[in-house]
């Protein structure tokens, strides 16, 4: 049975924690996906010099149901003043955690000095925890890759900075903000950083099935798992490390019925809560992974990227699972 982790005073359990993914972990993904066994979520990165305005799109992106809390907001940006007042208008719109992005790779974030390229400047980011730090009464936590490049893996270095900051967690994906997302994340890494500093650690990278991440955690020591792409059309993968982590077997997948099910329910609940123009070409990512396995999936999804109306996407849904329990198909 494992322990929660702990961040300032807000005990997580399970230490299952839901990655910040762009353009994905909205409100209603991560209200949806929360009762799998998500102990803590966090939003999707929200630039700090975009907070200063306060456009509809960027309160939207900090906005929270109420019933996926502890909610983690993650800020990115490399001034720490403009950090420092991000985070104090995200602590006031409800955030129980404030997250410092270090280390987002993509060139429109680190062309500005954000995101990973903080960690081209170790005392830089320093300055930058200790601002947010002293700016709000909740924990702050940062989340890192292991440096810029393969010849700069400043994350230990970073690490003890943040703990002497103030900083409540830490996060390692580890693989470098060269790599974008090519290679594979070196868990030896975590279980160093995991060795370095006695804030918690959790762990991130490439965990797609529940007894490697129980692997992952047992052997790096680490105080959390954060899952990201593989919980994507697939949230019983949460469940089924919940069920680990409490000494059960896990509970097998779900049928390609009862995962398009799901997939509807995501769909209309997306439908509700941000309309048709924004429900549908998010919703074409989602469907496309609810249907993998499915027999005929590549057509399917050809099919999906097709349809410009909600009702039509979800009745290409709800035929393909009345093809599934067909007993022509089932014999
Ligand atoms: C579509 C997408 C968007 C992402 N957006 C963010 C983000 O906003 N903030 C962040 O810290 N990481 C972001 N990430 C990185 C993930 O949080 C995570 O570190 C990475 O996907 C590795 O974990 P995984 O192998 O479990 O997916 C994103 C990843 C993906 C695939």
């Amino acid at each position: 049975m494992m322990e929660a982790l702990r961040i300032g005073d807000i005990a997580v359990w399970p230490p299952i924690v839901l990655a910040p993914m762009s353009g994905v972990t909205n409100r209603t993904m991560r209200a949806l996906y929360k009762p799998f066994g998500l102990g803590l979520t966090v939003t999707e990165f929200v630039s700090s010099n975009a907070l200063r305005y306060g456009s509809k799109r960027t309160m939207e992106m900090i906005d929270q149901h109420g019933l996926e809390k502890p909610v983690s907001t993650q800020l990115w940006g490399d001034d720490p003043q403009a950090m420092a007042y991000a985070a104090r208008v995200v602590r006031e719109c409800g955030a129980d955690i404030v997250d410092i992005n270090f280390g987002c790779p993509a060139p429109k974030v680190t062309k500005t000095n954000g995101g990973s390229a903080c960690l081209r400047d170790p005392e830089r980011c320093e300055e930058i925890m200790r601002a947010v730090v002293a700016a709000v009464d909740c924990p702050v936590t940062m989340k890192m890759r292991l440096g810029w490049n393969e010849d700069h893996l400043v994350y230990l270095d970073v690490a003890r900075r943040a703990q002497q900051a103030g900083v409540q967690a830490l996060t390692l994906h580890a693989r470098t903000a060269k790599q974008f997302y090519k290679g594979s994340a070196d868990w030896e890494h975590i279980a160093l950083l995991k060795r370095s500093v006695d804030i918690p650690v959790i762990g991130n990278g490439d965990v797609r099935d529940a007894y490697l991440a129980m692997r992952r955690i047992q052997e790096s020591g680490v105080d959390a798992i954060m899952l990201g792409r593989a919980t994507l059309g697939n949230p019983w993968l949460i469940s089924q490390i919940r069920d680990l982590m409490q000494g059960r077997e896990p509970q097998p997948l779900p049928s390609a019925a009862e995962r398009l099910r799901f997939a509807i329910v995501h769909y209309r609940a997306m439908l509700d809560e941000w309309g048709e123009a924004r429900a549908v070409p998010q919703m074409r990512k989602h469907v496309a992974l609810y249907l993998k396995n499915v027999p005929g999936a590549a057509a399917l999804r050809e099919r999906l990227m097709r349809l410009d109306r909600a009702q039509d996407a979800i009745a290409l849904v709800e035929e393909t699972i009345s093809h599934l329990e067909s007993p022509a198909f089932a014999a």
